[in-house]
């Protein structure tokens, strides 16, 4: 591949929730030194600090609503200004409508910012119920283990920043994962068939340990 220091590498993570496209940007992003911009992160992060947006936001995310469309396209089209994406960044979760993806690609044409490919990870949806479930994040450095399939090393002690504090995401609930298949269905599953259309997309197979899923998508960008 002709990134290996990362220089120019500009990628969307896609598929559905669980699948884990926040654990491998994670890889990603420590592989080539680029900047992983997760946006249910930012909304999450609106959400804690309790800011008007995030305070709007809460309820209708709880319930595994969508954001609107021009508030996610003014987050991203900020963050990516931003100093550490000035090498390259992994879009994580965005674009989620069509409407996004149309933006977006206008966007960084103007922004004259090539995107690379588009990353799909594809996983059956009892493994993603089982896994998200399951799911407990670092506190320190944002990095997501599961109960069942991906536990740290050491138990109790984060693998990569050795934090020790570990919290469950409020919204991480039966009910509210099914909202989220569905939405995932009906609005970021056509974005799949226009990155398709236009040769970016990159389909991987998600089940397996977190290592062997990493590999897969190394190989898929090297045959780029
Ligand atoms: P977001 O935070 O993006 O949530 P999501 O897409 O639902 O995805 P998740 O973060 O739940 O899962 P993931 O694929 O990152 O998997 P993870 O790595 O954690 O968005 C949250 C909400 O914000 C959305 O529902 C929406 O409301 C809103 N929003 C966000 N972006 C928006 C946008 N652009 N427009 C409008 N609204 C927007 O892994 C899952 C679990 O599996 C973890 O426990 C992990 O440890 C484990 N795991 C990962 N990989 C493996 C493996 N290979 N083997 C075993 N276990 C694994
Ligand atoms: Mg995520």
């Amino acid at each position: 591949m002709s990134f290996k220091n990362g220089e120019g590498l500009h990628l969307v993570m896609t598929g559905a929730p669980g699948t884990g496209k926040g654990t491998q940007a994670s890889v990603l992003k420590r592989r080539y030194g680029i900047c992983h911009l997760s946006t249910g992160e930012m909304l999450r992060e609106e959400v804690k600090k309790g800011t008007e947006i995030g305070n709007q936001l809460k309820d209708h995310l709880a319930a595994g609503g969508f954001a609107p469309d021009e508030l996610m396209i003014k987050m991203v089209s900020n963050r990516i200004e931003e100093p550490d994406c000035k090498k390259g960044f992994i879009l994580d979760g965005f674009p989620r409508t069509l409407k996004q993806a149309e933006v977006l690609e206008n966007m960084l044409n103007e922004k004259g910012i090539t995107l690379n490919a588009v990353i799909e990870i594809q996983v059956p949806d009892h493994i993603i119920v089982d896994r998200i479930l399951g799911r407990y994040t670092c506190m320190t450095c944002g990095e997501s283990y599961s109960d069942k399939y991906h536990k740290p090393k050491v138990p109790g002690v984060c693998d990569i920043c050795g934090g020790t504090k570990f919290s469950r995401r409020l919204y991480d609930t039966k009910e509210t994962i099914e909202r989220r298949l569905e939405k995932y269905r009906n609005f970021t599953y056509p974005t799949i068939a226009y990155y398709k259309e236009n040769g970016l997309l990159r389909s991987i197979d998600g089940n397996g340990t977190v290592e062997v899923v990493a590999e897969r998508i190394d190989e898929a960008l090297k045959n780029k």
